[in-house]
């Protein structure tokens, strides 16, 4: 399964780049920086990564990407994922950011942009990658802020190809964040948002309605609501579904438990991603082996997964289809 799930050309279409920092890169930017860590030791960073719910895990989130500040910084943290993603058989990413994470630590716009681009470019340059730009918003901050943070990125509007809305989910509904979403449509841009991770299924809803955004990350929830699962289903919406990151924050109890069956049986639209794999324990082949194992998935499953992952991804449709032509030609074991 690992040889046939390496061959597929894999497509992730929810990962947060700063949640790719490995504790590894974590002490080696550390140090470079001079800043000081909360663990002595690589290990005690990863003994650390257990998590009770999202906001615990957002917390040393945003901790851990303190270590990043100069345009080398991203670029190395870009970079280092690309390179371990590629040699796993991944084909495309389509790559969330946090720009208020960073601006609210002095780190300016352009040294987050600089390195990330530079990084973009290079991997496709050189690896069998391509990378799609989700510049994400933080649903914990005020939305006024949102909007400026958008209105200062124009100099990159047209290296972006879409906005996002990811932090804390809890009492921080789709509907606060209007406004940014209008903005970003009349700009151009494509727009997804995460709900239904932690939220309930109306903050799905929400997303669909007052943010008009073309796919939803997670979006588990959904299954709370019969009409939902319905419109889903009609839309073919496509669901960002992140199995392990599930897992570690306590979204479902154990992988055998997960959804994910039943969103299937539902005819909806799921793709599986990574989300932070530096701390949910691993990428996408991580996440795809350990589903095979939970749910006795076969090649099958994951042809469908990738095909509608790739059918979604923000990349060129000449790569798109080449991609498409591709998958149908891996063959079995
Ligand atoms: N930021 C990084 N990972 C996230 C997640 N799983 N949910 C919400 N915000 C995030
Ligand atoms: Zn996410």
């Amino acid at each position: 399964m690992r040889d046939f799930l390496t061959r597929l050309p894999n497509v992730e279409l929810h990962l947060h780049i700063e949640g790719s920092l490995e504790p590894e890169l974590m002490f080696a930017l550390a140090k470079r920086n001079n800043i000081d860590l909360p663990y002595a030791t690589v290990e005690e960073a990863k003994a650390a990564y257990h998590f009770d719910d999202l906001q615990a895990f957002l917390n040393l989130y945003y901790q851990g990407m303190s270590v990043l500040r100069s345009e080398q910084d991203f670029y190395d943290l870009a970079m280092d994922y690309f390179q371990r993603a590629s040699q796993e058989g991944v084909v495309h990413i389509d790559m969330h950011f946090d720009p208020q994470a960073h601006l609210q630590r002095g780190v300016a716009f352009d040294t987050v942009m600089a390195g990330l681009l530079r990084a973009k470019q290079d991997a496709e340059a050189s690896l069998d990658l391509s990378v799609g730009m989700i510049m994400a918003f933080l649903r914990d901050r005020p939305a006024d802020e949102a909007l400026e943070v958008l209105e200062q990125a124009k100099p990159y509007w047209a290296s972006l190809d879409a906005i996002g809305l990811d932090s804390a989910e809890r009492d921080n509904p789709p509907a606060k964040f209007a406004a940014l979403f209008a903005r970003a449509k009349a700009l151009g841009l494509a727009r997804v948002a995460h709900a239904g991770e932690e939220g309930p299924a109306d903050y799905i809803s929400q997303a669909l309605d007052l943010l008009d955004v073309q796919r939803i990350d997670h979006g588990v929830r959904c299954l709370e609501s019969e009409a939902l699962v319905r419109r889903l289903r009609e839309s073919q919406t496509v669901l960002t579904v992140c199995p392990l990151s599930n897992v570690s924050l306590n979204v479902v109890d154990d992988l055998r438990d997960h959804p994910l069956p039943r969103l299937l049986a539902e005819k909806l639209k799921v793709t599986i991603s990574s989300d932070d794999p530096a701390y949910f324990g691993g990428g996408l082949l991580t996440n795809h082996l350990a589903c095979a194992e939970a749910f006795g998935w076969g090649e099958g499953v994951f042809r469908q997964l990738n095909r509608h992952a790739i059918e979604e991804a923000f990349m060129r449709e000449d790569r798109r289809q080449a991609l498409l032509q591709r998958l149908a030609e891996v063959s079995a074991q």
